[in-house]
């Protein structure tokens, strides 16, 4: 059932083009626009909506943190994006108008579930995107998108989260459409460019083998860093998740422009930071920030670990390891940034023999508040 690897954390991580490919189905037709049809909110309402909440847990929610980016940029909806948990304790500002996004895997985990209730009680409209059909989530919310990620076994979530953005951008996608926002020639461009991601995740997979070296080389850390900017950042904190459920270890994900109002002070001789580096094209002013953000933490002493996109060369004489992955539009390259920080926490957790699977604590789903 594994399917000839050792754990299904490894054969999941390798069904990611798949999950990505089937998750895309059908939703995009011959002329660019989308159809979402299991989307049973009227594009009336939908062209109603002044706010979008987004709420989840884990690494669920890191994927609607990346959400909040693509449904900001194109739809200019103000969107907001909580831990689920936290949700209906602060007395959240929801009415009708209010869209509210519950990401789960599992479509069971109570805290989302809680918060979809309250949401739903103050009569906003609910949308779960979920990979378990007819789970809780998705039988309690107005609209559902499933993810086709198929089962997801290891407690680590990796494929859902990679299907979680896609139909985080189709979601974001097909508000722009019907209401009209940046429905423009560039917004064209990132649905083509969006039907290649199944084929470049497949590369970066390809790719992985010096990755695997590295983090068996890291085994003995007590630490690592992982920065990032703009949907870097998500991609920074699921990268330390990772380590954290799977090797044990302290690992702690930081909005690289934070670095000079504290974290900095962390960095110390030999210590791995990992940094995922925006594009140079789409955001090149966040590029060269980075770039001399590594530059710092390199001349403080920290083992810079780079993930970057193929061509960008400015970034390769402060890598001590450089990570490539295909270049993508700015929003779209945490479906392959991530890719690299599984294989790497899993193969990092492997090495200090760990089960991956079933990490110590840990439940595949949450089922209590
Ligand atoms: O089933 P859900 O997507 O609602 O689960 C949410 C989190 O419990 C889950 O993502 C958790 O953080 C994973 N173990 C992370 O790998």
């Amino acid at each position: 059932e594994k399917g000839g690897y050792d754990y299904f954390m490894l054969k999941e991580i390798a069904e990611q083009p798949k999950a990505v490919a089937d998750t895309l189905l059908g939703r995009i037709g011959a002329d660019g626009q989308l159809t979402l049809d299991e989307l049973r909110i009227s594009d009336a309402q939908l062209r109603q909506v002044d706010k979008v909440v987004i709420v989840a847990c884990g690494t669920a929610f890191h994927a609607g943190m990346i959400a909040k980016y693509a449904i900001e940029h194109w739809t200019r909806i103000p969107c907001e994006v909580e831990v689920a948990s936290e949700f209906r304790y602060r007395d959240p500002i929801l009415d009708d108008r209010t869209l509210v996004i519950a990401i789960s895997q599992s479509g069971e985990t109570m805290d989302t579930l809680m918060a979809l209730r309250h949401a739903r009680e103050q009569g906003a409209k609910v949308l779960a995107i979920c990979n378990t059909n007819g789970s809780t989530i998705p039988r309690e919310s107005d609209a559902v998108l499933y993810t086709h990620a198929g089962p997801e076994v290891a407690v680590a979530s990796t494929k859902a989260f990679l299907t979680q953005l896609v139909a985080c951008y189709l979601v974001s996608l097909y508000l722009g459409q019907v209401r009209g926002t940046k429905w423009d020639r560039e917004t064209f461009g990132v649905i083509e460019l969006l039907g290649h991601a199944p084929h470049q995740v497949e590369q970066v997979l390809r790719t992985m083998e010096p990755v695997r070296e590295l983090a068996r080389s890291l085994a003995d850390a007590h630490a690592v860093l992982f920065l990032g900017r703009h949907v870097g950042y998500p991609v920074a904190l699921e990268g330390a998740l990772k380590l954290k459920e799977l090797a044990y270890m302290h690992a702690e994900g930081f909005a690289a422009g934070e670095l000079k109002h504290g974290p900095i002070a962390l960095i110390e001789h030999g210590l791995p930071v990992v940094i995922v580096v925006p594009s140079p094209r789409g955001r090149a002013v966040l590029h060269d920030k980075i770039v001399s953000n590594i530059q710092e933490i390199r001349a403080r002493g920290a083992r810079t670990i780079v993930i970057a996109e193929e061509g960008d060369e400015a970034v390769a004489p402060y890598a001590d390891h450089l990570i490539r992955i295909p270049a993508t539009p700015a929003l779209l390259q945490p479906l392959v940034a991530t890719v690299p920080l599984q294989v790497f926490a899993c193969e990092l957790a492997t090495a200090k023999g760990h089960e991956v699977d079933q990490p110590r604590n840990l439940a595949k789903s949450v089922t209590v508040e």
